[in-house]
């Protein structure tokens, strides 16, 4: 054997395995995008191993065929209860061992068995401010309680409904002129920043739910998470 190949071998063995991530979809997927453009640019510390979703009509699915993804279509209405559906979604993400979960619109409510089983290792986006505007229609909710930030969350999943421990949150201003979609538009924005960076963070291990609450480098988080303000980043920057 050459020192060639003593070399080559030593790197092969040394090579940490990639870290994978499944993530859950039902609709556009645009989170799904910046994750996709994140793992393109070598700046998600893993592999997104397969994309899922409840619907067949996601565009998402789109998404994740043109960046060769494996597309997992499993539709809720096909099964008799909840319990049937998510154990059904488990052999499906199991199959593909992943690290992480992302929740990137998965419009799903998740029983406690499936929401145990990925204790700390599932993370979901939500449009608020968390933990305002709970639940669904957030834009709508915080326009017509006339609040001059909104923003977005990205949490671990728990069992309570948007409920679980923030990890970062980023703000934006809301404009006397917006509407719902503007609105949506602008968050939207940040979720994009927020979601890779926090998937990068916890792929490369530097991000943890213990026992006494979030670490990030082994540093505590402040309760509600990192916060990136609504003037911290412009348009320009993004
Ligand atoms: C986002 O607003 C996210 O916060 C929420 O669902 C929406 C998904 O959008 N959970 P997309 O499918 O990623 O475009």
């Amino acid at each position: 054997m050459s020192d060639t190949d003593t070399t080559e071998q030593d790197q092969q063995f040394e090579q940490p395995d990639r870290q994978r991530l499944v993530v859950l979809i039902s609709g556009s997927g645009s989170n799904l995008q910046a994750l996709i453009d994140a793992e393109a640019h070598d700046e998600l510390g893993g592999e997104i191993a397969a994309v899922i979703s409840n619907r067949g009509d996601a565009y998402g699915l789109v998404r994740a065929r043109e960046a060769g993804i494996p597309a997992v279509v499993l539709p809720h209405h096909e099964y008799d209860s909840r319990e049937a559906f998510d154990a059904a979604l488990v052999k499906v993400i199991d199959r593909h061992a992943p690290d992480l979960i992302v929740l990137a619109g998965f419009m799903r409510i998740l029983t406690p068995g499936f929401v145990r089983r990925y204790h700390g290792r599932m993370l979901n986006i939500h449009p608020s401010l968390l933990p305002a505007y709970r639940g669904l229609n957030t834009h709508a909710r915080a326009l017509a309680d006339g609040v001059s930030e909104h923003g977005a969350s990205v949490h671990f999943v728990s069992d309570e409904l948007d409920g679980g421990p923030v990890v970062v949150q980023a703000a934006v201003h809301v404009n006397p002129d917006d509407d719902e979609a503007t609105l949506a538009e602008r968050v939207l924005t940040r979720e994009h920043v927020i979601y890779p960076m926090t998937v990068r963070w916890f792929l490369q291990g530097r991000l943890n739910l213990t026992q006494d609450g979030l670490r990030l480098d082994s540093h505590p988080l402040p309760a509600g998470g990192l916060r990136l303000a609504a003037d911290d980043v412009t348009e320009e920057d993004l």
